[in-house]
């Protein structure tokens, strides 16, 4: 069974495995730090008890939302995960209104670059030599919809 919660510190050893697993970069603490400044949106995927993914949904200064890291453990992946966890993210994002997301991502990496894509996202930029072994980054972006105004429910907006 499969269940999406916020992130507690008792996860980060399995946050940092998957990390291990999925990412050339990193740095010790990394999560503590996110933890610490983005907290609300930082979400993993539970399957059977155990950690199996997490998005760290960011919300930057400017008032976008900026998708900082999807990852889901290699034993994991290809059943639906990242699309669960992508969901969260949004649902968090509609929360705050936030009307635009971007991510950065490696422009090799086309396994994450057809999910984004399946999510609305679309390459927007390059961020030449952003990794630090030198690869280029693609910057996606995808805009959200306002959606009903405060105080509005949809009944309401549905029946006027
Ligand atoms: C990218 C990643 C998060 C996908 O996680 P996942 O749980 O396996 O993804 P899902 O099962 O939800 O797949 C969703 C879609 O992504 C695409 N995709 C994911 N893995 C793929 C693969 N190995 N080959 C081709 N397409 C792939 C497909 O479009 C897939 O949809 P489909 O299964 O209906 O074809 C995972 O492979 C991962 O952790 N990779 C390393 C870290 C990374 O690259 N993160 C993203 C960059 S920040």
């Amino acid at each position: 069974m499969m269940r999406i919660r916020r992130f507690q510190p008792s996860d980060l050893t399995r946050v940092t495995d998957i990390e291990a697993h999925s990412f050339m970069e990193g740095a010790p603490g990394l999560y503590v730090a996110v933890y610490r400044m983005q907290g609300e949106g930082f979400f993993v995927a539970e399957v059977d008890g155990e950690v199996a993914g997490y998005v760290v949904a960011a919300l930057a200064e400017d008032g976008e939302g900026r998708i900082f890291s999807v990852a889901v453990d290699p034993r994991h992946r290809r059943r639906g995960i990242a699309r669960v966890l992508l969901n969260r993210a949004f649902e968090f994002y509609r929360g705050h209104r936030i009307l635009s997301v971007c991510l950065e991502v490696r422009q090799g990496n086309l396994h994450a670059q057809a999910l984004y894509r399946d999510f609305g996202f679309s390459v927007v930029g390059l961020i030449p030599g952003y990794y630090s072994d030198g690869e280029d980054a693609l910057v996606m972006r995808r805009r959200l919809d306002p959606g009903p105004p405060e105080g509005l429910s949809a009944r309401k907006i549905a029946a006027s």
